[in-house]
């Protein structure tokens, strides 16, 4: 049995986390966990054009956050390549885009194609100062038309 003075010690330590911002993840995902790194694959290319879009039909948005504290990273880079419908890597599916003021991105481009051997899929990498980049690939369902995925990158 606690002694009330633990109890208070505990409640007051509830409290000071509480109005640091601290909070439970939700059920059955840990909040913030980094995201898995996957292939670079032989594709990437540095210096891919600014821009938001690459083709139609397939929207990935989310948030750019750090793995310590889950906060956003404003400004953070995401770069993305991805094989056009016929399962070639080509210039026009290449973008670099910078996350808002909060984290934020929002990238549209086409479906990708399926070339030997793999799932669809499009590739990333996503960087930010005071972070170790991230290079990870998504994976979306055939017909799917909207992707909700968070980057969440380590501290250097
Ligand atoms: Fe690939």
């Amino acid at each position: 049995m606690r002694r009330p003075r633990a109890r208070l010690l505990l409640a007051s330590l509830a409290a000071l986390a509480l109005a640091l911002g601290f909070h439970a993840p939700a059920a059955g995902q840990p909040a913030c966990a980094p995201t898995p790194p996957d292939a670079l694959g032989p594709f990437y290319e540095p210096n891919a054009p600014e821009r938001t879009s690459t083709g139609r039909g397939l929207v990935v948005a989310g948030t750019v956050r750090s793995a310590s504290g889950c906060a956003p990273i404003p400004g953070a880079r995401v770069e993305w390549w991805s094989a056009n419908s016929r399962g070639e890597y080509d210039q026009a599916h290449r973008a670099t885009q910078a996350a808002d003021t909060e984290g934020r991105y929002r990238y549209e481009t086409d479906s990708p194609g399926r070339y030997p051997g793999r799932p669809p899929h499009l590739h990333a990498r996503v960087s930010a100062p005071g972070h170790r980049p991230l290079v990870t690939q998504l994976y979306p369902r055939p017909g799917q038309t909207a992707l909700s995925f968070d980057f969440v990158l380590v501290r250097d």
